[in-house]
């Protein structure tokens, strides 16, 4: 919970002043949520394929249907504020049902992911009140990613019908999530420190291969001028 006010912090204090000096930057941000969005379409739209309980069809279709829109919704808003041409998308995506054993997994992801994007698209709504129709998308967004929140959770004790199992699986979501961003976070710093050591070698030893380079070359130079290569297809005075 504590990232989630930290992000919010984070982007309440930096994303005005950034998407207000760079409309093409806003746009871009908003069409990687459309992306997001119709891939959480996708997701719900492959659970689908692999339950047959009709009351979780019913909400996994309604749901697919509502981040279609949501997906709508953000590109529109992006193409209004983008100043150049938007590129495609990365186009990659992990599938979180593969079979039917992966159903529960997925309604307890659902919940937890669509918590922590409510709490995302709120923050952002509140950043970006200087660009009334990116605010009011993120608004609606919100609300609708507060009932899947709900309803992910509702169905996932319906079928596994105990608080206590359901608890246990949210808490799995949680811990893979947590060691994931953790990953993530440790191969930034592991970039990091990769990048100052390669600084610090250039700063010590750079200025003393620049002088013995410098040396090598102008030594070689010297040779070359001293005696010009033959070039044995051309012919010479002589011949
Ligand atoms: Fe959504
Ligand atoms: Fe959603």
């Amino acid at each position: 919970m504590w990232s989630t006010h930290l992000r919010n912090a984070v982007t309440r204090a930096l994303l005005p002043l950034s998407w207000r000096i760079d409309s093409q930057h806003a746009a871009r941000t908003l069409k990687r949520f459309s992306e997001v969005e119709f891939d959480s379409a996708w997701q719900y739209l492959n659970a689908l394929g692999h339950t047959r309980v009709p009351k979780m069809q019913l909400m996994l279709f309604e749901n697919l249907l509502e981040e279609m829109e949501h997906s709508d919704g953000f590109l529109e808003v992006a193409h209004k504020l983008a100043r150049d041409r938007l590129q495609g998308g990365s186009g990659s995506r992990s599938v979180l049902v593969k079979s039917a054993n992966d159903i529960h997994y997925f309604l307890a992801f659902a919940h937890e992911s669509e918590k922590a994007i409510c709490a995302q698209f709120n923050g952002y709504a509140r950043a970006c009140s200087h660009l009334p129709a990116a605010a009011e998308v993120f608004r609606g967004i919100a609300i609708d990613e507060e009932k899947h929140e709900r309803e992910a959770r509702a169905s996932l004790l319906a079928v596994v019908g105990s608080e206590t199992i359901v608890r246990r699986l949210v808490w799995k979501v949680k811990f893979k999530k947590a060691y994931a961003s953790w990953l993530r976070g440790s191969q930034h710093i592991g970039d990091a420190i990769f990048t100052l050591w390669l600084g610090a070698v250039y700063l010590l030893f750079g200025p003393l291969l620049r002088s013995y380079c410098a040396a090598r070359l102008t030594k070689s130079t010297q040779v070359q001028v001293a005696e010009p290569a033959q070039n044995p297809l051309r012919p010479t005075l002589e011949s």
